[in-house]
């Protein structure tokens, strides 16, 4: 079954061609960072503005790289929800018109269920049972997977997404949007120790988080430091390590105990921040003593990607699952 995937919940437009048998054909992104760097986040108006834009030019690509024709095509995926409603609504419209003009079948794919099998799009993917870390930029989640569609949630942030917590602090740091890779750069000269932030919600049970208090820590060490006339950039480089430090171990502790909670050894973990360097080696070095194995994306397809949607709508297809011409999308969608 070949299958074209519509990602576009965000600011990066998306699209893919993926095959059941033959794996991935091909795979085009346009990201509008740029376009939204000077408001320091996303304008929804701007990116819905802009997925109509690019929608065309990257199936073309797709096409192209492939070399497979429109005609081959056996069903639409396209995000349906969570994300911004104009912004899926563009990819929605899209892809039911296009499936509807070649009569094959459209299905509504989660972002965040997409997120959660990109590593399947890797050589050695992941088997099922595992336990998934969810940490995007509206998501901090930890999901036992027991197959396509089978999660059980197993603890979320009460506040702020790890990805949001990056966001922010970069921003009162003066650093560019996105703030998670410019924070895990800066990190790198960092003085470890200088600053010493919490581990939000690490001293007692269970597998909540809670993020929005890193950030007013980091605002409270950047103040006091400014007020000192201390603003160099190796201040801002010690917060910056303190910060991701903070993120890396709260996380590493909370998949930890949800590991020995549910008595497995793999873990999944997705979404932009499991982009982040420290992360994987943080939860690698954890699950060393357990025997287990920390199974990733590559860069590119831990961010905002349409591979990762032609998979997961692949698999729902193939599962007998489609939609109707409604064009129906969510902002907030439970997975
Ligand atoms: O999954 P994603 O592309 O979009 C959402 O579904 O939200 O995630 C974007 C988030 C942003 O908050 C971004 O700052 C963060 O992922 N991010 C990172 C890194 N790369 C992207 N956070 C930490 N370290 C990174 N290297
Ligand atoms: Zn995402």
């Amino acid at each position: 079954m070949l299958v074209l995937g519509i990602e576009s919940s965000c600011d990066e437009t998306g699209v893919a061609l993926y095959d059941s048998e033959k794996g991935l054909l091909a795979d085009a992104l346009f990201s509008q960072i740029d376009l939204h760097r000077i408001y320091g986040g996303v304008v929804p108006e701007l990116a819905s503005r802009d997925h109509i834009k690019r929608l065309i030019p990257l199936l073309n690509q797709v096409l192209t790289e492939s070399g497979c024709t429109k005609q081959a095509i056996d069903g639409v995926a396209y995000t349906a929800g969570p994300g911004l409603v104009g912004a899926l609504l563009v990819g929605a419209s899209f892809a039911k018109s296009f499936a509807f003009a070649l009569g094959i079948p459209t299905v509504g794919v989660h972002h965040m269920e997409g997120h959660l099998l990109a590593p399947m799009l890797e050589e050695n993917p992941p088997k099922f049972p595992f336990v998934a870390l969810l940490v995007s930029g509206g998501h901090t989640q930890l999901v036992r997977v027991d197959g396509i569609g089978r999660y059980e949630l197993l603890g979320e942030s009460v506040d702020d997404a790890a990805g949001e917590a990056f966001d922010k602090t970069a921003k009162l740091l003066g650093l560019n949007y996105p703030g998670g890779p410019e924070i895990a750069k800066l990190a790198m000269q960092g003085v470890a120790k200088r600053f010493s932030f919490p581990r939000p919600m690490t001293d007692r049970p269970g597998l909540m988080f809670s993020f929005s208090g890193l950030k007013t820590a980091a605002l409270n060490a950047w103040q006091q430091c400014k007020a000192e006339c201390d603003e160099t950039e190796q201040t801002k480089a010690d917060i910056a390590l303190a910060f991701q430090q903070a993120v890396v171990d709260t996380l590493t502790i909370k998949c930890r105990r949800a590991l020995e909670q549910t008595g497995l050894n793999q873990l999944v973990i997705a979404g932009g921040v499991s982009a982040n360097k420290a992360l994987r080696q943080s939860l690698e070095a954890m699950v060393a003593p357990l025997k287990g194995h920390v199974f990733y994306a590559r860069p590119q397809f831990c961010t905002d990607n349409g591979a990762m949607i032609a998979y997961a709508g692949c698999q729902r297809l193939l599962a007998g699952e489609h939609g109707d011409l409604a064009v129906e999308v969510k902002a907030r969608w439970p997975m």
